[in-house]
């Protein structure tokens, strides 16, 4: 089958729209010798806000995982003790960032099918000994999205600063992000922009603690990122497509209104799950919420082999799980251009073929 003519329903890179691409394809400025890129990149901060809230947007070149080690390498110190909540791959994998930068990470989670266990939040809290807490919204790799009210509750009875992944739930699904200190994303999921850009929002207490920390890393740091606007200075040469990209998706969804953005993920979710049910299927999380962006179906030991088959009969890119969690589970990205009823009945109907 032609490469163009794939349905790609992955959670990530997700299909990138016509007009995203066309802009993207459009001449760049100078970010070096034109000052209007500086009006341009101060734009599309603005522009971002009512998806990342009103902390200071900073959108640094590279992919989401930037953005997770840049978050840490700005607010931890060696030595410093960091609370990592995790019930999942990637609030795991913050504490790994956490022992490269010398802090000393405490993972508080176990089941990666529950909630996270709130009350083990608390204990940890109580202890008095973190003034950091790393969490994820959405872990992608199996489906989950959390309930962050419950722990940014507790985080600000006891004043430790909040950084959370929501790479794959930011212009999906509504993100507290008026609560949280540290907001990280990306452009290549809900937003369907290509991979290329991770953009932070950063809050005051945040900056505050950042002015603090000795600095260890210059690429993967918010620091320099504080006063670009002001001081018409870039870290790097910035990637004018990528943002041109990102300018045109961020239109894209405040075009379209949140509430309606939202409201398709939704719906799309609710759909496959729907269809999931009816072949008799489970969703991965248990006890906790089935994400609206993404679907991670359980279908032990199977996983790899559906994916091929329906690449190969259909001509829909699926994704499975990471890890040892590869042939166990298989993933339906319904995010961003993606989050369409259609889309997702074209996937299942052939999912349902594949199982027969
Ligand atoms: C929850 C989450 N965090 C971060 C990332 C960024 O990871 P990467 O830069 O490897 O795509 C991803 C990408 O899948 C993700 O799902």
């Amino acid at each position: 089958m032609d490469d163009h003519d794939l349905l790609r329903m992955t959670p990530g890179p997700t299909e990138v729209p016509e007009r995203v691409r066309e802009r993207m394809a459009e001449p760049s400025q100078n970010p070096d010798v034109e000052p209007e890129f500086v009006d341009f990149y101060r734009d599309l901060t603005e522009k971002l806000e009512p998806i990342y809230g009103d902390g200071d947007v900073a959108i640094l070149g590279g992919e989401g995982i930037l953005g997770l080690e840049a978050a840490v390498a700005s607010l931890v110190d060696p030595g410093d003790k960091v609370l990592c909540i995790a019930n999942g791959l990637y609030g795991e994998g913050f504490a790994d960032f956490v022992d490269l930068y010398d802090g000393e990470a405490t993972v508080c989670g176990g089941d990666w099918r529950e909630p996270i266990d709130v009350d083990a939040v608390e204990r940890e809290l109580e202890t008095g000994d973190y003034d950091v807490a790393t969490m994820v919204h959405c872990e992608t790799p199996t489906g989950v999205l959390n309930d962050l009210e419950p722990v940014l509750d507790r985080l600000t009875e006891h004043d430790v600063i909040s950084v959370v992944d929501a790479v794959s739930s930011l212009g999906g699904t509504p993100v507290p992000t008026e609560r949280i200190d540290v907001v990280l994303g990306a452009t290549q999921k809900c937003f369907s922009a290509p991979p290329g850009l991770t953009v932070c929002a950063v809050g005051d207490r945040a900056w505050e603690r950042i002015e603090t920390v000795e600095s260890r890393s210059f690429y993967a740091s918010l620091e320099p990122w504080k006063t670009v606007i002001e001081d018409e200075w870039f870290p790097y040469t910035h990637l004018t497509a990528n943002l041109q990209a990102l300018d045109a998706a961020t239109d894209l969804l405040l075009e379209e209104g949140l509430d309606s953005v939202y409201a398709r993920h939704e719906a799309a979710a609710e759909r496959c799950r729907e269809r999931a049910d009816d072949m008799g299927l489970e969703v991965y999380p248990k006890n906790s919420l089935a994400s609206p962006t993404v679907t991670a179906l359980d279908l032990e030991g199977r996983a790899t082999d559906l994916q091929a088959q329906i690449r190969e009969d259909h001509g829909i890119v699926l994704s499975t799980g990471l890890g040892d969690l590869e042939d166990d589970i298989l993933r339906i990205g319904h995010m961003g251009h993606n989050a369409r009823i259609d889309r997702v009945e074209r996937t299942m109907d052939a999912l349902e073929a594949a199982l027969e």
